[in-house]
């Protein structure tokens, strides 16, 4: 039976719905996420509940990361963090896939059973089949003293407060953050030196103000919602950090909007979607400035050349993006590993609106519920 989610005495506060509400709480969830968990003096990370000796932190060899929905993207975001900054190979699995497919799994893995609700039925099966495997298990989840964070051998909760719109937004931004202090914390024990972790506290610091800048965009991304709220199918396109967040884009669509979207590596468009554009055919481009900026770039030129309608998620002082995208929504330029924390705000809102237009129920849609604790 899918859970109910008990709005309790949690008050919209002025706002139309919770998820608007829950959009806008992001640098405050994003503070409370980090709040006592960032260690100048080792530049560090320090965790209350992993219940790892510094032996057993140290002879960790492979990372499973497992969820479902967006907590399965935040998993990916997670993927490149902890890759990129503790060089520990993850493996990023559906915990759906996970529980049945018997995969064999070295020792020394350490998995992580990501999710909000910590009662997804999914979720909590494969955790508790590696467990009973001997794996050490931990959760990274929200609620508090949920059957997740009772089944794991410890955990990190993301103290984002409740989040009640079934489409994840603060969650989703804080599961980001809270894998960011994991890989900070696990590279610091590894290949990650003093000043490399003191300069991703520094940048870790700048997110709530990054993220309060982000939400600016809100008037404009309802404008182009307006634009584009007719659409039967978007496409949204990202590399690297962001592919991830082009999933989580085009998730955030479908769910509440009910418009068919497609995430993918923005070099993944030629092998397939491309064929998909023309000009009712929005693309989402997610192209801050990082290493693939130009790659991206060069993948946007091919839409407009099909005469696909371009939306961009650019760095505020990228001069060269208005001259190919029909609309540029401005982020503020944030370290590359946490640049997905930012970009998708202006996703999220999009989705928010273009729901809204469409006369959707955006806090309760159709067919989905918060939490989904049968198989
Ligand atoms: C449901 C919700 C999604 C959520 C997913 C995983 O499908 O509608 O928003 O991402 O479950 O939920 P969890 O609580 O495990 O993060």
């Amino acid at each position: 039976r899918p859970l109910e989610v008990d709005t309790g005495d949690v008050s919209l506060g002025g706002y139309d719905h919770y998820m608007l509400k829950e959009i806008f709480e992001q640098p405050e969830s994003i503070r409370n996420a980090m709040r006592g968990r960032l260690d100048d003096q080792d530049a560090t990370a320090v965790f209350g509940g992993l219940n790892l000796t510094p032996q057993q932190l140290r002879s960790v060899e492979r990372i499973i990361l497992t969820g479902c929905g967006t907590s399965w993207h935040s998993a990916l975001v997670g993927e490149y963090l902890i890759e990129g900054l503790a060089r520990i190979p993850v493996s990023v699995e559906y915990a759906s896939e996970l529980r049945y497919r018997n995969p064999p799994i070295e020792n020394n893995t350490l998995v992580f059973g990501i999710t909000q609700s910590g009662e997804t039925a999914d979720t909590l099966a494969a955790l508790r089949e590696t467990k009973r495997k001997g794996h050490r298990t931990l959760a990274i989840c929200n609620v508090v003293a949920s059957s997740i964070a009772q089944a794991a051998d410890g955990g990190v909760y993301l103290h984002a407060g409740p989040e009640i719109g079934v489409a994840s937004t603060k969650a989703y931004t804080s599961q980001c953050c809270v894998l960011a202090m994991l890989a900070l914390y696990f590279g610091r024990t590894r290949h990650l030196s003093f000043e490399g972790g003191q300069r991703l506290i520094e940048e870790l610091r700048r997110l709530p103000t990054a993220v309060q800048q982000a939400l600016t965009c809100d008037e404009q991304v309802r404008d182009v919602a307006k634009k584009y709220c007719d659409a039967t199918n978007v496409l949204y396109l990202g590399r690297q950090y962001n592919f991830p967040t082009a999933l989580e884009g085009a998730l955030k669509l479908k769910e509440i909007s009910y418009i068919h979207a497609e995430g993918y590596p923005a070099a993944e468009m030629k092998h397939g979607p491309i064929a998909l554009v023309d000009e009712k055919t929005p693309s989402v481009f997610i192209v801050p400035r990082g290493t693939t900026h130009d790659k991206v770039m060069a993948n946007m030129e091919e839409v407009k050349a099909r005469g696909g309608p371009i939306i961009a998620v650019a760095s505020h002082d990228d001069p060269h993006i208005e001259a190919i995208a029909d609309d540029v929504i401005r982020v503020p330029q944030v370290q590359e590993f946490l640049q997905p924390i930012v970009t998708v705000v202006p996703l999220q809102l999009l989705s928010y609106h273009i729901a809204l237009l469409r006369g959707c129920d955006v806090d309760k849609p159709r067919n989905l519920a918060k939490s989904v604790t049968v198989e």
